[in-house]
């Protein structure tokens, strides 16, 4: 179900050795966007949050993970600002008894996998399909009527190692299963596996995803990914 824990004590160092480019993602969020509340699903270790509250001081904030771990390097990071609130919650089950304007996943839960011309399908870090359907049920219930909802654009996934920042290689491989896939992730310093994390994760066709997300109310907001090559998410308006 998309726990981070082995992950955690690595993840910054990982990501900030140019896995996500944090500065372009919130660019996206703030490109045309009028919001005075966010919530962030699967904020992870604050990173995005850190950088949009800089960008947007007066807005109100929360994020929501699932992982304790991660979300206590985000409470680390984020403590002096008054305006973040942080969750523990698992997004199928999660209540915050507040709507927000936006709401936006990036990485985190579900997220857009374009390759190329092919049609962007949707990934879930959700392997259970009842538990994605009342997931995104519980997240509709968060956004404003008039609202929107953000989901992230990665690219195509495939073997790889590659060395990040201090020398370390970091690697992942790829098994496909009857509905998604299993990740393998890895962290190596020379021949001493340091961290390793497995995450089976959901597919979803792109008629499939907005059917899912079209049956609580969010549309599809069609030109949102064809704007422009750099843009971050696919973007959905909430009825
Ligand atoms: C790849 S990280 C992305 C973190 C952050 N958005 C970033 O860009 O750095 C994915 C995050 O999603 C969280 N996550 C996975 N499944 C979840 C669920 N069911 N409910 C809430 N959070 C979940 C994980 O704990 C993890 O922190």
């Amino acid at each position: 179900m998309g726990d981070y824990t082995n992950m955690s004590g690595y993840y910054d160092l990982i990501m900030t050795s140019g896995y996500y480019d944090y500065e372009k993602i919130v660019d996206h969020i703030l490109d045309d966007n009028d919001f005075s509340s966010v919530l962030e699903i699967g904020c992870g270790t604050g990173l995005i949050l850190e950088e949009l509250v800089q960008r947007s001081p007066n807005v109100q904030i929360t994020g929501v993970d699932l992982t304790p771990s991660m979300l206590s390097i985000a409470t680390n990071r984020l403590q002096k600002f008054s305006n973040i609130s942080l969750s523990q919650q698992n997004v199928t089950q999660f209540d915050m008894q507040k709507q927000y304007d936006l709401a936006f996943s990036y990485g985190g839960v579900w997220y857009f996998v374009i390759d190329g011309e092919n049609e962007p399908f949707m990934v879930s870090h959700i392997a259970d399909h009842a538990a994605n359907v009342s997931g995104i049920q519980h997240l509709a219930r968060h956004v404003n009527s008039g609202g929107k909802l953000m989901l992230g654009i990665q690219g195509p996934h495939h073997d790889y190692a590659s060395p990040i920042s201090n020398g370390m290689i970091y690697s992942q491989k790829i098994k496909p299963t009857d509905h998604g896939f299993i990740k393998d992730y890895y962290l190596a310093d020379g021949d001493k596996v340091l961290m390793s994390q497995t995450i089976h994760y959901r597919t979803y066709s792109f008629a499939e995803a907005l059917d899912l997300l079209g049956s609580v109310g969010f549309t599809y907001q069609a030109d949102s990914h064809r704007m422009n090559g750099s843009r971050k998410f696919l973007e959905f308006n909430k009825a």
